[in-house]
């Protein structure tokens, strides 16, 4: 909630007691932001609500709180609208008062939580020695954007990269690394065995045509659970190429990520079983043990169980999801965890979060939460692939985007007959590639699919990337022509609000703080994305109709301190999304 919000819920608690009596009181007065600006900045809907308590009709009921709600101070007289709204609008003195505020904080108004929790991120999570898709980008690119809020915010964000470094893929991968790269296992150097994916498919080429092979990579699984030497050696090559590819992606992405793989959990896994046989809740079912689950039911309308061990004794993804959520909570001490996965695995972990409750080790205490997200796909609408129909690698995804971008920017540089250095190119290039991408994905509702369309995330209009970082790089722009350093802008001077532009940019700016506090709680990033695309666009106005660096003083300085807050709020709201900002471009 903003302060404003805050301010008019209290003015509205009083009036509600000396129009209703005092049980009316703590009621909930329904402030919103107005959607349309004609009627005023907020409005409060509680008089419909109210009506049929009160048995009077709302707008009577309106009538009695407006007359009884002191906000002179800081709002216009109160207008009644429809049945009974009430409609709020604030005065510009306070605005300008609200705005210095904020543009005398470096934190721009967004205050620490109250109560810093310990937050897990659990998000990226790729699995070795196979492809990291696209799934995976937007798992990493939410994920990031979600924990540098949390950061923000004053938050101990554990940022966990749960990756599949363990299971029954592993023999055959050993198998056959040590038939095709026998050297690799005798030197002590982690040798380059290229191409990961490659390898993957080699492999298991291998395994669907030769029995014999197929026994081999068995007992590649078993020598590797019990902890021999060679089989282990195989294993850390793999994991260490596949994390050099990793790596490749995160620096390009500006993502920090700590490993904490299946493969950490493994030695838990027994217990996990134990504890919960302890518990009664385990059922032994063909051979499988399993937890029967309430509220999921197979076809035949039977309820479904959540196997933690197999009959071969083996363990699965549920198990170490389990093993993996005790030691969270156990362990890391986490009061929230968050799971960015896609939409397809939220069953996976409600079954997982169900036996976990059930068993004791979850409580009411922590928040624990599925981020699912929709598929990305391509532009006609089946799952991504290239021309010529293969998966998309991430990082020629990412390349293609960045060469896109500087092909573009070419030909304005030519049409606007400016120079610049190649240098100067290859960063800008660089840096709205990867944002478009970035931004293409978190400006979505993450629960919807999204078409990845090169076409329309480096569009220079629209609610993109680049049309955000054009309006910043021209805010920076004008404090160069004019000579002007915002940092050093004097700071006593005044931001004072006339023009229609001015104001609804104003009010715009003032909102910043409540956007990202739903981020922070809903964790839907999308929100901050148009966000900013509004800010740009009410600059782009405001620009457009207020002349800057011709005004006469003290419009100049008013106007230039307006400049500088959407700048900064700007800078600071990208930041938050994980894309850098250009001063030029
Ligand atoms: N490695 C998994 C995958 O590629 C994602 C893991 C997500 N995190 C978890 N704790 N299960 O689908």
């Amino acid at each position: 909630m903003d302060a404003t919000t805050e301010e008019l819920k209290k003015r509205f608690a009083q009036a509600l007691e000396k129009s209703f009596g005092n049980e009316y009181r703590d009621l909930d007065p329904m402030i919103v932001v107005a959607s349309n600006p004609l009627f005023g900045d907020y409005q409060a809907n509680l008089a419909m609500s109210l009506s049929k308590k009160l048995k009077q009709p709302p707008k009577a009921i309106a009538q009695s709180l407006v007359a009884n709600l002191a906000i002179s101070d800081f709002c216009e007289p109160v207008s009644i609208a429809g049945p009974g709204f009430i409609n709020i609008k604030l005065q510009p003195a306070y605005l300008e008062k609200q705005l210095q505020k904020v543009y005398e904080d470096t934190r721009l108004g967004i205050e620490p939580a109250k109560s810093p929790q310990r937050v897990i991120v659990d998000f990226s999570s790729p699995n070795i020695a196979k492809e990291m898709h696209v799934g995976h980008l937007r798992s990493t690119i939410i994920g990031d954007c979600l924990a540098r809020i949390l950061e923000f915010r004053g938050h101990k964000v554990l940022r966990i990269n749960h990756v599949g470094d363990w299971g029954t893929q592993f023999g055959m991968l050993i198998a056959y690394l040590k038939e095709a790269y026998p050297e690799a296992l005798t030197t002590q150097d982690a040798l380059d065995l290229g191409d990961l994916v490659t390898l993957y498919r080699q492999a298991k080429q291998r395994f669907d045509s030769d029995i014999t092979f197929q026994e081999i990579a068995r007992e590649s699984v078993v020598k590797l659970q019990s902890g021999d030497v060679e089989a282990r050696k195989a294993w850390e090559l793999l994991c260490i190429q596949s994390r050099r590819e990793f790596e490749i992606i995160y620096n390009l992405l500006d993502v920090k990520l700590e490993e904490r793989g299946e493969s950490f959990y493994n030695p838990l896994l027994s217990e996990v079983v134990k504890d919960l046989e302890a518990t009664g809740l385990l059922v032994e079912d063909a051979g499988a043990k399993c937890v029967f689950l309430e509220g999921f039911s197979n076809k035949e309308g039977k309820p479904l169980p959540l196997i933690v061990q197999k009959s071969d004794g083996g363990y699965n993804y549920a198990t170490t999801d389990l093993a993996a959520l005790r030691y969270r909570i156990e362990v890391d001490r986490a009061d929230r965890i968050i799971y960015v996965t896609d939409a397809g695995q939220s069953s996976h972990f409600a079954q997982v979060f169900q036996v976990a409750k059930r068993a004791g080790w979850l409580t009411d205490r922590i928040d624990i939460v599925h981020v699912p997200f929709g598929l990305v796909q391509g532009e006609d609408g089946k799952k991504l692939k290239t021309r010529s129909g293969d998966t998309v690698r991430l990082k020629d995804l990412l390349d293609e985007a960045i060469a896109r971008f500087s092909e573009y920017l070419e030909v304005d540089l030519k049409a606007k007959e400016r120079e610049e250095s190649q240098e100067f190119k290859e960063t800008v290039a660089k840096v709205v590639g990867i944002s478009a991408v970035k931004y293409a994905d978190l400006s979505q509702n993450r629960l919807s699919n999204y078409i990845f369309s090169y076409d329309k995330m480096l569009a220079p209009l629209g609610n993109t990337a680049p049309y955000i970082l054009y309006a910043y790089a021209r805010i920076r722009s004008i404090g160069r022509q004019g000579n002007i350093s915002f940092d050093d802008l004097l700071r006593d001077e005044s931001i004072k609000l006339t023009e229609e532009m001015e104001l609804s940019l104003a009010k715009h700016l003032l909102q910043f703080s409540e956007a990202l506090q739903e981020v922070e709680k809903d964790l839907f990033p999308n929100r901050i994305c148009q966000y900013l695309f509004e800010l740009s666009q009410k600059f782009n106005k405001f620009f457009e109709h207020c002349p800057v660096l011709k005004s006469a003083e003290p419009v100049r300085t008013s106007r230039l301190l307006l400049c500088d807050l959407t700048s900064r709020t700007l800078k600071l709201g990208l930041s938050l999304l994980g894309i850098d900002v250009l001063e030029r471009m």
